[in-house]
Order: C-alpha cells, then structure tokens, then sequence
C-alpha cells in the first residue's frame, strides 16, 4: 500500500535575524534525517523590516531557501502574502505583542518567539485575537519539543525518582568585562531597555521552563496551581536585569524550583561543559540531571538514592542533514505546528496557552520585584497596526 503524501507547512519568516536563521535552516532539513515522515515544510516568504534586499539576501544567501520564496520588504506584506499559512515571529520580544496581533489580525497561524511578549496583558490579547480567529497560535519554546525533554517529562511523570520536590534550573553566560560592564553594546537587544532586553526574558525564560515542565505541566489539569513568585534582580546600568534569581513555590504540592539566569557568571564555567548540571530535578527517591545549555541540551543522567554510584547517562544527539550540513534542534517545534495544523488544533498541548500564561505572569511578577520597568511603547496593549514596531525601522 503507498503511503500518503506528508502534510506540508508553508512558512512566512518574520524578520532575518539570528534565530530566523537558524529555524528557517532547519525548515529546509530534511524530515528524514529525524525519522519523521508525516510532516514536511516549506519557506515561502520571508520579510525584512529593513529592506527587501535584505530578505532576499537572508533568502538566497543565507538560508539557500528555493527560487520561489518570496522577499518582502516589510512585515505588513508577509502577513498578505495568500500562500503564507504560519508566520513565524522572530522579532526582538519588544515586538511581539504588535507583530503577532499583526499576523493574527491577517487570519494567520503564529509561532512567537520566546519570551512571548512583555507583559502578561500583551500574551493574553494575543489569546484571545486567536480565539477570535481561530488560527493556530503558540509560543516558541522549542526545547519542550527536544526528544530528551519528552523523555525527562515522561520519567517525572512515571516516578522514576519519586515525587519532585525542587527543581533547580540555570542559564547563564558569563559575558563579564574588566571594565564593569558586559560584553554586549548598550544597544544590543539583550541589555537593551527599548528592546525589552535582560537576562530574564532573553535566558530565564528557559530556567523556567524547566520548572514548568518539572512541577507544572506534568500535573494532572485539575491539579495544577500558579506558584507563588519570590524575586531579586541586580540591574545593569541600562536598567536592564543583569542577574536574576526566581524561586518559585507551588504549596499544594509541596514543590519549589530555583530559576537563575545571568550575564555576568557562566552556567557552563570553563566552556567544556564541566561545571555540572544546569537542571536538576530532585525527587525523594533521586535526581535528574539534565546538561545544559538549558535551550538546547543534549545529555541527562538518572541517580537514584536506592543505588548508590550508579549514574544511567543518555545522550540525546541532534540529528543532522548531512547534505545541507545543518540541524539545530527547531525542527521538532516545526513539526509540532504542522502536526497541529494537519490536525485541526490551535494550540499546541506540549506549550498550551494556559502555560504561556501563567508563566508571562511570573515572570511580570518577578519583574515587578526586581524593579525592572520597561518603556510604554512596548509594553502598550493597544494594537498599533501603523505603528513603529510594525513598520519597522528604513
Ligand atoms: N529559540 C531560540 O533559541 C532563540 C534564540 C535567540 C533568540 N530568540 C528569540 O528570538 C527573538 C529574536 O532574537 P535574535 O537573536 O534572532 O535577534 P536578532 O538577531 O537581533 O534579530 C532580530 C531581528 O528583528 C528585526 N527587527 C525589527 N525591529 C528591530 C529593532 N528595532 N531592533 C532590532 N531588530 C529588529 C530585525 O530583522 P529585519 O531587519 O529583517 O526586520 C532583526 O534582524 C527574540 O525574541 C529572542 O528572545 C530565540
């Protein structure tokens, strides 16, 4: 019998930077290097809020995305492009509440990127306008979708180191300078104010993630409870969080997790990877242990308090394209919406928006208690179609 025809995403890529390479590189992967033969993606258009010729470039050049995709030259014009059926934001978070809304408003499927906006109030508009239109919309956390987080879910979820009592989860890079300051410029999106930077949005976000997939998402729906958010933050001089420390709390469960996340000391000390763990998850009857970098890890270790020296350590390879020598580990994110799509879903259950939430809102809490407050203009609820984070910057 032959087997049917996979189902084919066409992407719209909003924006040609760093991670958009990255992705739109993994689009063009073939399935098959990652034993997937169900889903497949196409990169129909890009667009480049600087100019056309940048998209093209980013197109042609960069990504070596097939003849036909098409170069815009700003974002309004992606979002009208008919062929494009999911636009991926991949904007700095400033821009996602506008540019999500932008594609939402068109009737397109969304994946955002992390953070996901601003402000919880943003997150939730953009909820609702999905609602609204029924389309597909999800928060690009693609390490959820790793197969080592499925597996360490499934191993939380079965026991296997008895009930989860703390999680401790780190992402940090020392990026320290002599001088006092951080190697980054101060108009660098990761320490800079108009573009929503910090060492919370930009690297804590994946600390908790690790705590929502250890304590959160792994609880049964009607058992899940919003933690209680305890937050310090020590502030870089653009205002900027610089390091950040999250201690979460959730009661019922007796639970509590640990996110840190910063620019001046390392999580991966001597850039071997031999500074320890970057998560552990600890259980009363043992740990998980999970290497970092905490986005895109790639070993985790079972310890169990009942068998003493005996570490169980399982590598979990990102598989590559050979022929376009690439294979970043977004693909498996990618799949997620296009099996979402295929199927009618428009909400991804691994990120769903309950998730998005709850965590938006921790992490405008932890804000709050460090004393990070970031411009209006980004953090503005009010859907600006004409606006400057949507017409970009020529
Ligand atoms: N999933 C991940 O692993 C991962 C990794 C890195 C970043 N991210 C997230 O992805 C988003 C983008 O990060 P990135 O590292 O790709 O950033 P980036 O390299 O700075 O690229 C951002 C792009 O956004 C567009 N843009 C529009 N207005 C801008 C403005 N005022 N200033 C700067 N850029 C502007 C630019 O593209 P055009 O000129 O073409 O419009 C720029 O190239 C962030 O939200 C970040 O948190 C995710």
């Amino acid at each position: 019998m032959a087997s049917q025809a996979p189902f084919t995403l066409k992407w719209g890529i909003m924006a040609t930077g760093w991670i958009a390479e990255m992705f739109a590189k993994d689009l063009l992967t073939n399935p098959a290097c990652r034993g997937v033969s169900d889903v497949r993606h196409e990169v129909v258009a890009a667009a480049s809020s600087t100019s056309k010729e940048r998209a093209q470039d980013f197109l042609t050049n960069t990504v070596k995305a097939p003849s036909s995709a098409k170069a815009y030259g700003s974002y309004h014009e992606l979002v009208d492009d008919p062929d494009v059926e999911i636009v991926y934001v991949t904007t700095p978070h400033s821009h996602h509440f506008q540019n999500a809304m932008l594609a939402l408003e068109a009737g397109k499927n969304v994946l955002c990127e992390k953070a996901l906006t601003v402000t919880a109030s943003q997150a939730r508009k953009l909820v609702e306008k999905a609602k609204e239109k029924n389309v597909f919309f999800m928060e690009a956390v693609w390490t959820r979708y790793f197969p080592l987080s499925i597996k360490v879910r499934e191993l939380v979820k079965s026991g296997v180191v008895g009930p989860i009592y703390r999680v401790i989860a780190d992402l940090s890079f020392n990026k320290d300078k002599p001088d006092g300051t951080v190697d980054f410029a101060d108009s660098h999106r990761i320490v800079n104010m108009d573009l929503a930077g910090g060492a919370l949005l930009d690297f804590g976000i994946y600390s908790l993630t690790w705590l929502f997939q250890s304590l959160y998402h792994v609880q049964p729906e009607q058992e899940k409870e919003a933690p209680k958010v305890v937050a310090a933050m020590n502030k870089y001089h653009t205002g900027a969080d610089e390091t950040t420390s999250i201690i979460l709390q959730f009661p019922k469960h007796k639970s509590m997790g640990i996110a840190l996340a910063s620019l001046r000391v390392g999580t991966d000390v001597d850039g071997l990877n031999t500074g320890g763990p970057a998560i552990r998850i600890q259980g009363s009857g043992g740990e998980i242990q999970v290497m970092g970098p905490a986005y895109r890890p790639l070993q985790y270790k079972v310890i169990k308090k009942d068998e003493p020296g005996k570490v169980e350590v399982v590598d979990c390879p990102i598989p590559k394209d050979e022929e376009r020598d690439w294979g970043h580990g977004t693909f498996w994110e990618a799949d997620e919406c296009a099996r979402c799509l295929r199927d009618g879903k428009k909400q991804s259950d691994t990120m769903p928006w309950s998730e998005s939430l709850v965590i938006m809102e921790v992490m405008e809490e932890a804000l709050k208690q460090g004393g990070v407050t970031y411009p209006d203009l980004i953090t503005s609820d009010v859907y600006e179609p004409n606006g400057a984070l949507n017409t970009g910057r020529k």
